[in-house]
């Protein structure tokens, strides 16, 4: 049995841990497992850029960060479009059949995860596994890697804190999350910081200003707001795609952590600092919950393979691990619930969303 595997799009910190956990599954249900790693992702596949690997090369690997296969960005809206000559899906087939591979796992996020499910459409057999640390793929409750940033983006809060009640300044800190905020919901909540900005829940600049300025009336003197990356205001939330797109690039690389702050210096009387926690929480090795979640994922990964289900994905679901097609999730992105349960929770302790409800 030959396996080729890949890691795709941005690192998380248990890609290496949930490699192992399929791998060493493989190998105690298979006497004669081959395996073929390859090199950062799709683009290893396009270009037959592989390393023949043993068993053994994925043994001490459970708490290691990154990827042993190196990974990069292919975007599923590219995969299709012929470049220089070069048609991409074809000669991602082509390197499958001369390598007469018997299968293929994929473990990535959500564009991934659709270009996996169109090698699975093309005939190859395909099970993917999900990371991101965004956790904001459609279908199961968790991805790995998300724990392991928000340990670190709640680390990150806590020691802006400190600073910030040092020097009685207003921290506007930036967590990742791409077009979601369910990183900066976790440790906005786990850190205990005064604001959350979301992009589920665009913010109203004055809402903020004020609920900010209530609380230094009743003593407060230093303020710690996570704010998503994808954080948006409710004038911009009501732009169309297009136009919203031009705002974002019109900021130039400036994140919006800074607009924020820049808009909150004019409106409240403190000094504002911005502290963009950026790619750290996606570095390290991975935390205990997530060697866990890896391993249970690259378990069931391997039962997939073993079961010959193709275009599969594991999933989590309350407390099971179990899997569903691979086109029930490809395409979609699980959001945050502004009315759910962990937003009520932040309320319910007087964390500030930046909209009307959080001033009642
Ligand atoms: O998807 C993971 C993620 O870390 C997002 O949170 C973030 O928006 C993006 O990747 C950053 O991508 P890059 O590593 O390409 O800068």
């Amino acid at each position: 049995m030959r396996l080729g595997i890949l890691t795709s799009g941005g690192d998380c910190q248990a890609l290496n841990a949930t490699m192992r956990a399929l791998v060493l599954t493989l190998h105690k249900n298979i006497d004669d497992l081959e395996i073929i790693g390859f090199i950062d992702g799709y683009k290893g596949l396009m270009y037959e850029n592989y390393k023949v690997m043993k068993v053994e090369d994925f043994k001490d690997i459970l708490n290691m960060g990154g990827t042993i296969l190196g990974s990069s960005r292919c975007p599923f809206k590219k995969m299709r479009v012929i470049e220089n000559g070069f048609d991409k899906v074809e000669a991602m087939k082509r390197t499958y059949k001369k390598l007469e591979l018997d299968c293929l796992a994929v473990l990535g996020g959500n564009g991934s995860l659709k270009s996996a499910n169109m090698l699975y459409e093309e005939g190859l057999h395909v099970i993917a596994l999900p990371k991101t640390i965004d956790n904001d793929t459609w279908g199961t409750d968790y991805t790995f890697g998300f724990q392991s940033a928000i340990d670190i983006a709640t680390t990150y809060l806590e020691q802006i804190q400190t600073t910030a009640r040092s020097h009685s300044r207003l921290f506007v800190v930036e967590i990742m999350g791409h077009k979601v905020g369910h990183i900066c919901l976790h440790a906005g909540i786990a850190a205990g910081a005064d604001a959350i900005l979301l992009p589920e829940m665009p913010y109203d600049i004055d809402a903020l200003s004020r609920a900010i300025q209530k609380k230094q009336k009743e003593g407060q003197r230093s303020f710690v707001i996570a704010c998503a990356e994808g954080a948006l205001s409710k004038d911009e939330a009501a732009l169309s795609k297009k136009q919203y797109k031009r705002i974002v690039k019109a900021r130039e690389g400036k994140s919006v952590a800074y607009e924020i702050a820049d808009k909150l210096a004019k409106l409240v009387d403190m000094e504002v600092r911005v502290s963009c926690c950026g790619h750290v929480q996606r570095g390290g090795n991975p935390c205990a919950y997530d060697k866990v979640m890896a391993t249970r994922f690259g378990v069931e990964g391997a039962r997939l393979i073993l079961n010959q289900q193709f275009g599969r994905l594991p999933v989590s679901k309350g407390t099971e691990v179990t899997s569903i097609p691979l086109t029930e999730t490809a395409g979609q992105l699980k959001y945050v619930d502004p009315n759910g349960e962990y937003v009520q929770t932040a309320r319910a302790l007087g964390i500030c969303f930046g909209d009307e409800m959080s001033e009642s």
